[in-house]
């Protein structure tokens, strides 16, 4: 049904009208709705404020990863994230590589990305002439922008005209490098490249002869050049397990990984189980988890054929295992000041700078991976992930505390099924 105007309606009213026009029974829509309201006013208000609209929050466990030993220093890292075992997973993982030296990391770059995309109608060279003559122009204009970013170490480190012309008729970008220091850096990405194209404008409607219309100025949330390393490695005798022997488990899973290197399919799989880590990590900390799926994705594509993020080898002896992506995230500004729960887990990682940040974040996609693969060349994924799923069928059929063990012990050795599980305790 349309409504006009729902965004002046206050709360109340906005529930009221959803209650009336999708529910039968209101009343349990209304207490559906409204046990998750908190019953602070001040905390509720302050949730209320980060989105449009809101008339409600939507809890996700916040669940914790011990014995992360990173470069040598010991972490227990917060995930945020609905799907079982992933936390069991990284523990796990920390666990295995916490005295094999732990995750050992790498920042490979801090350069974030914006553009100034316009249309000029005039010649190129004109307008080489004309950014040449006001690129100081330009860069004065911002600098009250960048006074602040410039203190903590960040700001503009480079703008060049870039001729795209060959792509659309027309077409270039002001494109600019940034460093943003321990804030992920968009509002000051957008605000420096929205004050430039102002100027632009004005400078253009001036000097040039052709018209330079300015379509849009954005950061570019594919960071290549801001991207982070994590490692593991041990000798090949430390991965011997009951079935297998060192060398036969490392042989199996760096192929296990040359199968993600090589075939599209799997790699989008194996991706999405790193990012299970990532991005828990991500939440957890207040962090953009789209921006950073994009810019992953996007690196893993950057070949021309989609792939994995992470790479094994076997070298003199030794097995490594590593993953390298894009990662722009911050540990000030957006909601890392204001969201309770984002504050404590920026605590609980001892207050880490950006750059510490996309450290962590990096080894839990590793740890993340690795427990996959190690599951999948070994007993299989189902496995460690049909306990939990019991668990979670369990508690929709609402099974008392008898029937929970009856199931635990007929599921022992059978695959479980929602089907099965219903016959066993008699539901329809
Ligand atoms: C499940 O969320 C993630 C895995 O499918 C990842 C993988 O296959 O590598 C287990």
């Amino acid at each position: 049904m349309q409504i006009n105007g729902f965004s002046k309606l206050s709360k109340k009213e906005k529930i009221n009208w959803l209650l009336q026009t999708y529910f039968h029974n209101e009343t349990e829509a209304k207490r559906v709705l409204t046990q998750y309201w908190h019953n602070d006013a001040k905390l509720q208000a302050l949730h209320d404020g980060f989105i449009e609209n809101s008339i409600s929050n939507f809890f996700l466990p916040y669940g914790i990863a011990p014995n992360f030993k990173i470069d040598n220093q010991l972490y227990t890292i917060p995930m945020v994230i609905e799907e079982s075992s992933v936390v069991a997973a990284a523990s796990k993982a920390a666990k295995f590589w916490l005295d094999k030296g732990g995750f050992k990391t790498e920042i490979l770059g801090l350069t974030k990305i914006g553009h100034i995309h316009f249309l000029y109608s005039g010649s190129t060279q004109e307008l080489i002439q004309f950014f040449r003559r006001n690129r100081p122009l330009l860069l004065e204009a911002i600098a009250p922008l960048e006074e602040n970013m410039k203190k903590r170490g960040g700001g503009v480190k480079d703008l060049n005209l870039i001729d795209r012309t060959s792509k659309i008729d027309n077409y270039y970008q002001i494109e600019f490098k940034f460093e943003t220091a321990d804030a992920m850096g968009a509002n000051f990405i957008n605000s420096v490249l929205e004050e430039v194209a102002e100027k632009l404008k004005i400078l253009a409607r001036h000097q040039l002869t052709g018209n330079l219309n300015i379509l849009m100025s954005i950061l570019s949330n594919y960071t290549p050049d801001c991207r982070v390393k994590a490692i593991v490695n041990c000798p090949l005798e430390a991965l011997e397990t009951n079935e297998m022997s060192g060398i036969e488990y490392a042989r199996k899973f760096v192929t296990a990984i040359e199968v993600a290197e090589k075939e599209p399919y799997r790699a989008v799989t194996h991706n999405k189980g790193i990012m299970n880590g990532v991005d828990a990590v991500v939440l957890a900390t207040g962090n953009d988890f789209r921006a950073i799926e994009a810019n992953a994705h996007a690196y893993a594509s950057s070949s021309g054929q989609y792939t994995s993020l992470s790479h094994a080898k076997i070298e003199n002896g030794q097995f490594y295992f590593w993953l390298e992506m894009p990662l722009s995230v911050g540990t000030i500004g957006g909601i890392a000041g204001l969201h309770p729960l984002v504050k404590f887990s920026i605590q609980l990682l001892q207050n880490p700078s950006a750059e510490k940040l996309m450290k962590i974040i990096a080894s839990a996609g590793l740890a993340q991976n690795f427990a996959a693969i190690n599951s999948l060349i070994t007993s299989g994924i189902q496995k460690g992930h049909m306990k939990m799923h019991l668990n979670n069928l369990l508690n929709f059929v609402n099974a008392n505390e008898k029937e929970k063990q009856i199931a635990y012990a007929y599921f022992n050795d059978k695959k479980v099924s929602f089907s099965a599980l219903k016959k066993l305790l008699n539901r329809n």
